[in-house]
């Protein structure tokens, strides 16, 4: 995966998309069904580099992140395959989906009974990308661009969920300690991840285990194995391969 250049988040809570941001992702994706989780249609783009460049042309702007939003990562899909399999993790809770991209993770998490899903990305594009996709399958979000891991203590969620994060080594960083501090007060975590270089799981526990069918373009194969983990010891019950 291609590194993403770092980016300001404000510290605002989005109660609507901004409007040429929304008309710009709808120019340029088309609904498509996640191969792993048919039951969730995202606005998704054919192409990475292209849409990329065009971001930038139309906006008048360089240096934007890679259009992340305008994909169904292996790491999301396998958690929201989770999610959706293991409603019993979500079902009545105050969830976030943090790194959420298209909303892929928050949308399976509402789907599967959440109280309330907060949706955190800190590419304002994201957030655009996440309210279009919470509209198609007809649930509610609620999305922020504030980056939630400068301030460990910036909110109480009873489970955080985390879909493909792990692929850049400071960002990785502040993501497990955030995830750990969250875990360590008693929060329930789920980490989707498909072997990126920044996870360490040695920390962690592995709850399932999926073939997510993926594009050459954005990886280096078309199909990724991708796990499901969570921090401590898990029941051998739950311990089980999807
Ligand atoms: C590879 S995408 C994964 C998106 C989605 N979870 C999925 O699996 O399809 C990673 C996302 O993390 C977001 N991101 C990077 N740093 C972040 C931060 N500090 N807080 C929230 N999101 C962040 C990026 O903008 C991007 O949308």
């Amino acid at each position: 995966m291609r590194a993403a250049p770092s980016t300001e988040g404000g510290i605002k809570i989005l109660s609507s998309p901004v409007s040429d941001r929304t008309a710009f992702i709808l120019a340029n994706t088309r609904p498509r069904e996640v191969s792993l989780v048919p039951e969730i249609s995202l606005r998704v783009a054919d192409e990475a580099v292209p849409l990329w460049q065009k971001t930038e042309e139309d906006l008048g702007e360089m240096g934007l992140p890679p259009p992340f939003w305008a994909f169904a990562w292996a790491g999301g899909q396998a958690l929201a395959r989770y999610v959706l399999d293991h409603a019993d993790w979500v079902r009545g809770k105050d969830v976030l989906d943090l790194a959420s991209g298209s909303g892929l993770v928050g949308i399976a998490a509402m789907k599967a009974g959440a109280r309330r899903v907060c949706a955190a990305d800190i590419d304002p594009f994201a957030c655009a990308a996440i309210a279009i996709n919470a509209e198609i399958n007809a649930v509610s979000l609620a999305v922020t661009a504030a980056d939630l891991l400068a301030a460990k203590d910036g909110g109480r969620w009873d489970v955080i969920l985390a879909g493909d994060i792990f692929y850049e080594r400071d960002t990785a960083e502040r993501v497990f300690a955030f995830l750990a501090w969250h875990a360590e007060r008693g929060a329930t975590v789920l980490i989707g991840d498909p072997g990126r270089a920044y996870l360490p799981t040695a920390h962690l526990a592995k709850l399932a285990e999926y073939r997510v069918a993926v594009t050459r373009e954005l990886e280096d194969n078309t199909i990724k194995r991708t796990a499901v983990w969570t921090f401590g010891d898990v029941d051998p019950q739950a311990n089980q391969a999807a």
